[in-house]
């Protein structure tokens, strides 16, 4: 596997302010990695800098071994990029702004934009100061997913999609994704990254708080346990790792932390139990638990 962005302690100040403090992560050949972290975290600033947009104040940013300020002309050949506002030219239609955006980058595969074009049911006639925010986007989507590139960054591509569209979205990131292409991905719709993402970057405050395959992740945190056992289980709640405890009828549920499983399933088999349900947290558990403190 070969690293196809490496960026190392990525720094970026606008004036006195610090956006970017500390970033680090790598995406691999092949890999789809969640960039995630709340609003003015440093998620697109990173991305700008990867594009060579913006000029970094400190640290190494690198795609395809090059670097991103630079190489960044080299780098685009083999790029595509799609940002969660598209703006596009008002009086171009959306056809020929993608026909643009294809010829810019050279790669463009023209049957694979009709592709596209039919299955994000898009108007290309269309002048693009017509289109919904959800169609601008499409537009971006559709001139990003029509030419050959090997490395995709997405920051918020599905903002503003209906959920027939993101599914659609879904689809065709998995198709990159079989076809050996890297994906960084930044999203709000955790779900999305969720089904998508290998590994999950978390960024908060300029810092990169957290890195890791959900696997990994959710082994940091608790699963959510349903009981139900044949005696009382108040034992139960005052058990190391038990947390959130609640009661109805004979059933209790707590979440519970995951190196402390041992112990709180003996206490469980020693009450007898009749019924055992557990879920793992979901990245939207998982961010919410990071950001509550
Ligand atoms: N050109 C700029 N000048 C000054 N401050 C900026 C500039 N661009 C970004 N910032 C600041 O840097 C911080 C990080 O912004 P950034 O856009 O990277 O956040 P984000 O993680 O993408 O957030 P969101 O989820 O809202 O898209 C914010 O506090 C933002 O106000
Ligand atoms: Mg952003």
């Amino acid at each position: 596997m070969t690293e196809i962005i490496k960026v190392e302690h990525l720094k970026k100040n606008f004036g006195k302010f610090e956006a970017l403090k500390d970033v680090s992560f790598t995406v691999d050949s092949g890999e789809v990695v969640g960039f995630i972290g709340p609003n003015g975290s440093g998620k697109s600033t990173t991305i700008r800098t990867l594009l060579g947009i913006i000029r970094k104040d400190g640290g190494t940013a690198q795609i395809f071994g090059q670097d991103v300020w630079k190489d960044s002309l080299a780098i685009h050949q083999r790029l595509s990029y799609v940002p969660g506002d598209v703006s596009l030219w008002g009086n171009l239609t959306g056809g020929a702004i993608i026909d643009f955006f294809m010829k810019l980058h050279g790669k463009g595969d023209y049957a694979k934009k009709e592709y596209l074009i039919d299955r994000f049911e898009l108007d290309p006639k269309k002048k693009a100061k017509n289109y919904s925010k959800g169609n601008r986007q499409k537009v971006g989507l559709i001139a990003a997913l029509s030419v050959d590139s090997d490395l995709y960054l997405l920051d918020e591509p599905t903002a503003g999609l209906d959920p027939l569209m993101e599914a659609v979205f879904q689809e065709e990131v998995q198709k990159l994704k079989q076809e050996g292409k890297s994906i960084l991905l930044s999203s709000h719709i955790l779900s999305e990254v969720e089904r998508l993402a290998d590994r999950v970057v978390i960024i908060r405050q300029g810092k990169v708080v957290e890195e890791g395959s959900l696997k990994e992740l959710r082994h940091l945190t608790r699963s959510v346990i349903t009981l139900e056992t044949r005696n009382d289980s108040s034992s139960l709640e005052n058990l190391e790792g038990v947390h959130d405890f609640t009661r109805q009828g004979n059933e209790v549920r707590f979440s519970a932390d995951s190196n402390q499983l041992d112990g709180i399933l003996a206490e469980a088999a020693r009450l007898g139990v009749k019924k055992i349900e557990s879920v793992p947290p979901t990245l939207e558990d998982l961010f919410m638990r990071h950001y509550k403190g």
